[in-house]
Parts: structure tokens; sequence; C-alpha cells
């Protein structure tokens, strides 16, 4: 029996990128975040800048090294570009949480640590994820400033216009990790955060015509909202959206996060309005969807219009969903926007085969298609 951690729900995730003076602007601009704190040489940080982004219960941090001698910034970004360093959980108390993990089989990478200022204080600790990702156990309770010890105003005053997105907080964020690997962070996740396996897709169950892929999604046994679905590589004709993945980013790391809104529709339609390109679906789509006769709210001709997916092969209630196209350089990290209806639980299977099918479209124009051998 796994030790209880004392999970409340996700906190911050923080991106390591090339400019996050840049990318704070379009997370400003397209997802309508708000920015709300910056950390660099102005508060006293030399080699480093970071801009905190909020929107709603979304909370993001963006982190670039400014100048060499940042080895921990800088080499995960020339290693694996733009992508998520850390995510966090929020937890009661921050040390009982990081020695029952251990406990549980977590590997340590930062012992627990209180941060202070004259506003408070924070505590952290970190336990590791992948190839060079991060857990962090968080507590910010007794600290009345921006974020953390170190955060203070935006520097810069400037008006972005942005259409509204709703967006509201974070519902799952996904790992890609090579062949084989699944089952061993599936059994780490389980066992140091005291989580279970919910839904399992072996063979088959996601596949193109040209490729396919293993998943396993585990949560929280203590009822915090906290999933993580786990992809693996499975052998198919041509190299799969996870092989592509883990080519690029150069090793194991977060794929996407799914970010929640109450009405899907609205959501998409102003991000596409603000500038975010999303995954089309075949017209196809939406004739089978027809056939399928979903009890849904929303009119299946207006869905089409947006391109937004809908899904209830898991059960209860249905949900909406869309995923943006990789947003950096690289055909990495994305984001997907969902809308869990009637208490729906699942992850949109029954999507998985014509989401896969446009991807894979993008995967032949990049030349990443076909494996060499
Ligand atoms: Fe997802």
């Amino acid at each position: 029996m796994s030790e209880q951690l004392g999970i409340i729900g996700y906190d911050y995730v923080e991106f390591y990128v090339g400019s996050a003076k840049m990318w704070a602007y379009w997370h400003a601009k397209a997802m309508g975040f708000n920015i709300t704190g910056y950390l660099g040489p102005e508060t006293g940080v030399r080699d480093r800048v970071s801009y905190y982004l909020t929107k709603n219960n979304l909370k993001f941090v963006v982190t670039s090294f400014i100048n060499p001698g940042n080895y921990d910034v800088a080499s995960f970004v020339e290693k694996h570009g733009d992508g998520v360093k850390r995510w966090s959980l929020k937890v009661k108390d921050v040390k009982k949480a990081f020695d029952a993990s251990l406990k549980n089989g977590a590997v340590p990478v930062r012992n627990p640590k209180k941060f202070s200022d004259d506003k408070g204080y924070i505590e952290e600790a970190t336990i590791k994820l992948y190839d060079d990702a991060e857990i962090v156990f968080i507590n910010r309770d007794n600290y009345k400033g921006i974020f953390k010890p170190g955060f203070g105003e935006p520097r810069q005053k400037i008006k972005i216009e942005s259409k509204e997105t709703g967006l509201q907080e974070v519902d799952h964020i996904v790992g890609n990790v090579r062949v084989n690997e699944m089952n061993l962070w599936e059994n780490y996740l389980n066992k140091s955060l005291n989580f279970e396996t919910f839904i399992e897709f072996g063979a088959g169950d996601i596949s193109t015509q040209y490729s396919a892929l293993l998943s396993k999604v585990v949560r929280s046994k203590e009822g915090a909202p906290v999933k993580n679905p786990i992809n693996e590589p499975y052998e198919g004709l041509k190299k799969s959206q996870i092989e592509e993945y883990i080519d690029e980013y150069f090793g194991s790391g977060i794929q996407h996060i799914a970010l929640s809104t109450k009405d899907i529709i609205s959501t998409i339609a102003n991000m596409k309005d603000n500038g975010v390109e999303f995954l089309q679906p075949p017209d196809t789509y939406y004739e089978m969807l027809k056939t399928k006769k979903i009890k849904i709210k929303e009119s299946i001709d207006e869905l089409k219009k947006h391109g937004i997916l809908c899904d209830d092969s898991e059960g209860t209630g249905y949900l909406l969903q869309l995923f943006t196209k990789p947003i950096g350089d690289r055909p990495t990290f994305f984001y997907e926007i969902i809308q869990r209806n009637d208490g729906a639980l699942g992850f949109g299977q029954g999507n998985f085969q014509s989401l896969f099918e446009s991807i894979e479209k993008d995967q032949m124009l990049r030349g990443n298609f076909d494996r060499e051998e």
C-alpha cells in the first residue's frame, strides 16, 4: 500500500524556451493569458528571465537563459527545443509528500526547501520524470506576493488585443516515451505518486493504416483532479507521431497539455481569430459522427464549422476536443482544448484514428513519415 501524499491538484507548469519574452507575448495574444509576473536581472536574478502567465486556474511559467552560463536552461533548450521542463502538484505538506514519494520509489532531484521574502514563503521539492523532466511538490499558501519569491510586477505595460478564449484549467498532461518505457513510467508514477492506471489502450486500439501507439492513463488515487496519459510507439508500416516526437525532441518528454473550457465552440472560434492553428479533421469525420447518434446539445454542423471532435467511447457523457498544431518550431509540444459534458471521463479514443490521419499528413509534409532504414 502506497503512502498518501496529500495531493490537491495541478499547480504551475514551467516551460524552458529560446525566448521567454516571445512565448509570453504569444500566450497572451493567442491563448488569452495575462502576463502576471516577471523574474530577471531587474528582480535580482542575473542568468535567466521568467514570465508568470495566468488565466483562470492556469498558471504557466516560461523561462529562458540570458547567458550561456545557465547550463540548466541552455542545455535543455539546445537538446529538446522549447518544451515543458516541469509540472507541479499542489500538496498540503511538501516535506510529507516528498518523503512519502521517496519511500514509494520516487527518484529525488531537489530536497524540500523554503523560499522566503517579506511577502511570506513557499515550499518546494522535486522528483524525476522522463529524460529531463521533473515533478514539483509545491505549497504556496503562505505567500502573499506574485507567484514565488524572486518574481515582481511585469515590466512591460503593453496592451495585447486578444479575443476571450475562456480557458479554465489543466485537464491532463501527456508524456511520450520510447518503446518499452510506458510500463516503466506507469509503474513509477503509480508507486511514487500513489496513482492508479484507469485506462489502457493496447495494440490495435489506436492505429491508422500506417502507424500505431500504445497508451495508458494514470490518475491520483487521492481524488485530486490529476490525470497523466503515457504514450509509447507501436510497430507500424510508417513512423508514428510518437516516434517523430522522440526523434525531434531527442528523447522522452511532455507531448501535450489539455486545457479545459466550458464553451469549446467560442474558445476554438476565438483562438483561431487570435492566430492559433488547429488540426483539421476530414469532412468524412462528421458523416461518421452523424451515424453514431451520440446525444449532444451542440449541432454537428456547428462542430464541423469549427473542426471540433466529439466522442463518447468511454461510457458516461461525451467530450468535445480539438488539438492545436505543434506551437513551436519542432513538431513536438502542442495543446489540446477539451470540454467534458455530463461527467465524461475519457480521452477521445473514438477520435484517435481520424486525428492521427490528419497528423500523418503533416508528418509527410515534414518528411518525417517514412522510416530511414
Ligand atoms: Fe489529451
